[in-house]
């Protein structure tokens, strides 16, 4: 089956924009959705020709119904992979059931320190010397699930929230099409909290 990519981001979406800009991962994304009317986000996937989908929780009932809408929308589209990209709602069990195994986030910290919505203000108020970036498959807890891939960045003296957020998303946008990709190709083995990426074929 052809592997079909949803991207779901809140924010302005640089991730999403690194994701469409990798040849192999950009040709997969099929769907981008988000929570928030006025996402860059949605504006990114519109400019590249992919499918924007804005699902606003204020327009449903309950959590529940927002995503019941999210998971028909996701099989609608025949979407088979799902990548959180600052994403900034969780998603509950439902969700992340149909896509156990195939659905990654991005998170701007070394799991597991740091978790949660100010990662990078946290890392600095803290006085760590090295943070990092982590890409981990999503389970029912938050940024908790095994991790694929992981890089250090070093905190440098007089860092703010912006410089060091601006290199950490220099990491950010070469490792997650790198995760992505390894997904996307079935390359991802699984045991447990472990996860092994197996080479690319040679081709
Ligand atoms: C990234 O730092 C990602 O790690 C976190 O949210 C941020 C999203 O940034 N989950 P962007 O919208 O991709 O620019």
């Amino acid at each position: 089956m052809e592997a079909r990519l949803a991207v779901l981001a809140s924010g302005e979406g640089t991730n999403l924009q690194a994701l469409l800009d990798d040849p192999e991962v950009g040709a997969r994304v099929a769907l981008v959705v988000s929570d928030r009317p006025g996402a860059r986000a949605l504006e990114r996937a519109r400019r590249a020709g992919v499918r924007a989908e804005l699902l606003d929780p204020a327009a449903f009932p309950d959590r529940e119904a927002h995503e019941r809408a999210l998971l028909e929308l996701l099989a609608r589209e025949g979407i088979t992979h799902v990548a959180l990209a600052g994403y900034m709602r969780v998603l509950g069990p439902t969700v992340v059931d149909a896509y156990r195994g195939r659905m990654l986030n991005i998170h701007p910290s070394l799991l597991p320190s740091f978790p949660g919505a100010h990662a990078v203000r946290d890392a600095l108020a803290w006085g760590v010397k090295v943070t990092g970036v982590t890409v981990h498959l999503v389970d029912e807890e938050v940024d908790h699930g095994p991790i694929v891939l992981q890089e250090a960045v070093p905190v440098l003296e007089g860092d703010d929230e912006a410089s060091l957020l601006a290199r950490l998303h220099e990491v950010e946008h070469r490792l997650y099409p790198a995760a992505v990709r390894a997904l996307l190709e079935g390359r991802l083995e699984v045991r447990g909290r472990w996860v092994r990426i197996l080479e690319a074929a040679r081709g």
